[in-house]
């Protein structure tokens, strides 16, 4: 996830000094959504070139590099053009620096300029064709072919509108984005668009607009998208605007409404594909071309939200809302890398090593807490479809002990911040050993990222509620995905790989599902909120879920909680059942499943009443509880997913129900730097 925000003043002139605070705290407020780096575009000395200022950090950092540089901003002369936008990074491609952080140009003179919110999953192919066309790229993200491109086709034709020569960028890419263009050559004006990522504009007048919605405008092409080979499409779309009634106005282009609820409660949410232009104060959205059941306008709503409700979405607390983000946070995890139609699984960021990852001796996973425990849901897979000996270690028991380590052992350090002081020692620890060190991380340029040979990143976005919820289910992806890739030439293997590939590409609308159970849980929490323990029972691939629910309702709730291998059972645990002691037992039909029904039975001979997590419809397994909750069936390799959702809601609701901080447990923090 990253920030976009553009304004645009159409009322008296500002002073520049007022455009570039006014960019900056839209982009502090977008900062939850990413914070490695920040950048701001505004029109140079005399409203010609445009100026950038680009710095890694906070946004704070931005703004005394703002300072630093105020004389050549000329900060107190009045502006004609009126228009800047800004960004705040989450890094995916390239590491934050200066260079990678947004806007991005089209070349030295910044005739244009681009802030991008998403993943583009074609840029190596456009930028291919750009670098035969003689473009220079001077950072490793995505987003610049998208300033290169848009300036290869104002060159090809110089009397497009700007709103034109952007509908032909979007026609070229594929992925996910959210855009805001600015160019020297329009001076005062700004295009938006979005595909998959979040785009509203906030609209600010004297007086209130007499009108609700603004009409679309479609284009006539009918042709399906075209590619680079084929340069540029034809004008489309109507060149006419529509102008709002009143001219004296303001436009703040976001990717949420977090940054313009202080300016403005009137907003326009932007659907896919759509692109708004700004000219002349009026602002107008088009679309290349007519679907069968498109709208004549867009609604300007009125929000009624306070500023703190805005940036946690309809959410009370961060760590809900990212609960809540799953269904897409997964998807984003399998993007570009998961071809659901060939079947096939690229992870680009360690392709190159995949050889040599075939001939180690063996994997070692390695991480703490959740980190951990995605490595125990993930090992039986990666047995199985790697045929290598898999260890399982935390970071600091594997290095209190010792543990040998070879030159051809390959060794992954999973840690959702990238700065986890016990996983970064067990890296460098493993590195001086010669290992070959795979990075699993959810931010890039992290110190695990730097210093790893190669790596995957999950793309989660930035978790904020210091409980890891969604970096759990994207790390658990990203390693089911490295199984896939290693069991690639395996005929033998095929069907299976086959069959968990159908169920990534299910999970989105299953993981849906089992947020929908949100009621429920929360009714069991009513009864467990007040006990002292809770146990939380399984095995095979269900094990790991039980281990991060006990951590999740320890570290939120500050109950006991104990994850136990039902395979234990009798070897001790059994002792602690009666008919006091909460128990969730956690059974699927899986090749386990008899033998999870035997520990029922037990826990039921010794007067225990377990709630059942199960399988939607299992009406067997049911009959034996008296409460359950039902999840999604799906490949079984993949059902810890769906089974640690229940367990997510369930401590983020006993949480809630004790009064305890959900987002900042006591004596927790989000990034363990000290060992
Ligand atoms: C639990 C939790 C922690 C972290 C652990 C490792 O909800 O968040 O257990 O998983 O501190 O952190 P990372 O993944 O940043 O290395």
């Amino acid at each position: 996830m990253c920030g976009i925000f553009a304004y645009l003043n159409f009322l008296t002139p500002k002073k520049r000094s007022e455009i570039l605070e006014l960019l900056v705290t839209g982009l502090k407020r977008l900062e939850y959504r990413g914070y490695d780096s920040a950048g701001v575009a505004i029109d140079g000395a005399n409203d010609k070139e445009i100026a950038l200022i680009k710095k890694t950090g906070k946004v704070a950092l931005l703004e005394e590099a703002i300072k630093e540089i105020s004389e050549a901003l000329y900060l107190n002369e009045l502006t004609e053009t009126h228009c800047g936008i800004a960004h705040t990074r989450w890094a995916t491609h390239g590491i934050p620096s200066e260079v990678n952080s947004h806007p991005h140009r089209s070349d030295d003179h910044n005739s244009f300029v681009v802030v991008h919110n998403g993943i583009l999953t074609n840029y190596k192919e456009v930028k291919v064709f750009l670098e035969h066309k003689g473009y220079k790229f001077e950072s490793e993200t995505d987003t610049e072919i998208i300033a290169k491109l848009i300036y290869h086709f104002y060159k090809q034709h110089p009397n497009f509108s700007f709103r034109e020569l952007v509908e032909n960028v979007v026609q070229q890419l594929e992925g996910a984005f959210a855009l805001c263009f600015k160019s020297k050559f329009f001076p005062g004006e700004c295009v938006g668009t979005r595909r998959g990522s979040p785009l509203l504009v906030g609209i600010k007048t004297k007086t209130r607009l007499a009108t609700d919605h603004i009409p679309i405008l479609y284009g006539k092409d009918h042709r399906p998208h075209g590619r680079v080979e084929i340069p540029s499409i034809p004008r489309s779309g109507s060149t006419e605007f529509e102008p709002l009634e009143d001219k004296q106005v303001e436009y703040f282009f976001a990717s949420d409404a977090s940054a313009i609820i202080e300016h403005t409660n009137r907003v326009i949410y932007f659907e896919d594909d759509d692109i708004a232009a700004v000219r002349n104060g009026i602002l107008s959205i088009h679309r290349v071309r007519r679907g069968m059941d498109d709208p004549n306008h867009r609604e300007i709503t009125t929000l009624k939200m306070e500023l703190q409700q805005i940036m946690k979405g309809n959410y009370d607390y961060y760590m809900q809302k990212e609960i809540f983000e799953q269904p897409e946070s997964v998807v984003n995890t399998m993007r570009g890398r998961v071809n659901f139609e060939t079947k096939t699984v690229v992870l680009g960021g360690i392709k190159e090593h995949i050889p040599e990852i075939k001939r180690c001796r063996r994997l070692m996973l390695i991480g703490c807490g959740t980190s951990y425990h995605s490595a125990i849901a993930t090992r039986q897979l990666l047995e199985e479809l790697t045929e290598l000996p898999v260890m399982v270690e935390l970071a600091s028991d594997f290095l209190d002990r010792t543990t040998p380590v070879f030159r051809d052992d390959v060794c992954f350090f999973i840690s959702q911040s990238g700065e986890t002081a016990d996983t970064l020692m067990a890296l460098r620890y493993c590195k001086q050993r010669g290992a070959l060190i795979v990075g699993i991380t959810n931010t890039v340029g992290s110190s695990i990222c730097r210093e790893s040979h190669c790596g995957v990143h999950i793309n989660a976005g930035p978790e904020i509620g210091v409980a890891s919820t969604k970096a759990y289910t994207s790390q658990f992806i990203s390693l089911v995905m490295f199984a896939l890739v290693m069991s690639e030439d395996r005929l033998s293997l095929r069907k299976r790989r086959e069959e968990i590939i159908d169920g990534l590409k299910n999970l989105q609308e299953q993981i849906r599902k089992v947020l929908s159970l949100d009621g429920k849980v929360k009714s069991l929490a009513e009864n467990l909120f007040n006990k002292k323990s809770l146990l939380i029972m399984g095995r095979g691939f269900n094990y790991a879920t039980c281990l991060e629910g006990a951590l999740k309702v320890k570290e939120l709730t500050y109950m006991h909680s104990e994850g136990i291998m039902a395979g234990e059972l009798k070897h001790g645990p059994l002792a602690l059942i009666d008919n006091n002691m909460p128990v969730i037992m956690i059974i699927t039909r899986d090749p386990v499943y008899v033998k999870c029904i035997n520990a029922l039975q037990q826990v039921k001979s010794r007067e225990g009443d377990p709630i059942l997590i199960c399988e939607e419809g299992d009406s067997e397994t049911i009959a034996f509880a008296s409460q359950y909750l039902e999840v999604p069936r799906t490949v079984d390799c993949l059902q810890g997913i769906l089974t640690v959702i229940p367990m997510q809601l369930l401590s983020f609701h006993i949480a809630v129900r004790r009064g305890c901080n959900v987002d900042c447990p006591r004596n927790l923090a989000k990034s363990v730097t000290v060992e």
